[in-house]
């Protein structure tokens, strides 16, 4: 079978593409990137030589050429990683994000329709919205997204249900937990992080840092897409987390001992507006498909750290690069502020 892997050069599409090579190497893996900012080739260095995987550079939301790249490699399954993905990026420049996340997906769904194919949708825990404690959020749960991304994400859901209820299109959606591991561009709070205290530089944590999520690592959540693909149910929802969360500011620790760095890096800012306290996600439903995360959070945050002290070759050309002008933008104010308003 052929798979169009949408975002394959992205952190996570990355990972599952390597995942899927290794665990299913009678498939071939189209992968279909835009490659924006955070699409990069060499997140799968080493692999590009493969007879089974190959690249097609193109926009998920331009309908010709994502018919013509299924077409041509008689695709059967398109898995939909593509998408703008940084929350603050959102609340800069949030309307990329409907073109991409919103149009592109909805591109994706009409070729998927035109041409026979099943469509996997990657969605995210941050369509459900602020979580309040006691709760964790179920897959029949009404969306309430509260930020311009997870707003874009929420409507790529509906669609992607619509199209099944509607023309019978076999799909399947996943909403992943925050994801941490390799190759996760510098943007992310965990790489952030971890950079920014392996350079010595403040770590810019919002408002008081008691936001809580649940950092699973990318292994297990490939591992849950991988479950819902092979013996999910058609049109049906799936969280994929470890369902355990903790605070930012004990991520933060997590980070920080990790590196063999001192607390004094740590700079309370002004928080990010409409900012999601918690976030929380019951995994039953994906469990009963026989499916156990392998990476306790604190774990793979530990890992996740680790791996940026020892691939500074991978990262460092990013941080010194265009990343410097979204740095600036976003934190050079609130480092400068200093404390939290
Ligand atoms: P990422 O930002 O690292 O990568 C996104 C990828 O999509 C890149 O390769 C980029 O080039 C590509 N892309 C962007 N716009 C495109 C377009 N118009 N056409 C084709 N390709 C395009 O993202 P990620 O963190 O790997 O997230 C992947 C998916 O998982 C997204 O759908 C995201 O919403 C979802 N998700 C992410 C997390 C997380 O913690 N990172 C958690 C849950 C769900
Ligand atoms: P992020 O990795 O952006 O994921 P999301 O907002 O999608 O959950 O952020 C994770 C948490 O870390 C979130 O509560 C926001 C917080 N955060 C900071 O405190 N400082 C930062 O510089 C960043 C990027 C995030």
């Amino acid at each position: 079978m052929t798979l169009l892997i949408t975002g394959g050069c992205g952190f996570i599409g990355s990972n599952f593409v390597r995942y899927w090579l290794e665990h299913h190497p009678e498939d071939r893996v189209v992968v279909y990137d835009k490659l924006t900012y955070a699409g990069r080739e060499e997140n799968l260095a080493g692999l590009w030589d493969r007879p089974t995987l190959s690249l097609v550079r193109g926009d998920i939301a331009d309908l010709d050429a994502v018919r013509a790249a299924c077409r041509e490699n008689d695709v059967r399954l398109i898995v939909n990683f593509a998408a703008e993905t940084h929350v603050d990026q959102s609340i800069l420049g949030p309307l990329v994000f409907t073109e991409t996340n919103v149009r592109g997906t909805h591109v994706l769904l009409e070729v998927a329709r035109e041409l026979g194919l099943r469509l996997h949708h990657i969605s995210t825990d941050e369509v459900y919205g602020h979580i309040p404690d006691g709760h964790s959020s179920v897959e029949t749960d009404p969306l309430a997204p509260r930020s311009p991304y997870a707003a874009s994400k929420a409507a790529a859901d509906q669609l992607v249900q619509a199209y099944h209820i509607t023309y019978g299109l076999p799909v399947t959606i996943t909403r992943g937990a925050n994801n941490v591991g390799t190759y996760q561009y510098p943007e992310k709070a965990v790489p952030l992080f971890s950079t920014n205290a392996i350079l010595g530089e403040p770590l810019p944590v919002y408002g008081d840092g008691k936001q809580m999520r649940d950092y699973a690592h990318v292994y297990d959540h490939c591992t849950g897409i991988e479950a819902v693909l092979l013996r999910g149910g058609v049109g049906e929802v799936y969280n994929v987390g470890t369902g355990r969360e903790m605070t930012n500011l004990e991520m933060v620790d997590i980070v920080l001992r990790t590196l063999g760095k001192d607390h004094s890096l740590v700079r309370h800012v002004a928080d990010r507006p409409g900012h999601d306290r918690r976030y929380s996600m019951n995994v039953d439903k994906l469990r009963a498909l026989g499916w156990e995360p392998r990476y306790d959070p604190r774990q793979a945050v530990a890992e996740a750290a680790r791996w940026y002290a020892e691939n500074r070759a991978w990262w460092e050309p990013i941080r010194n690069g265009e990343f410097r002008e979204y740095y600036d933008r976003q934190y050079a104010e609130r480092l400068a502020g200093n404390a939290a308003r």
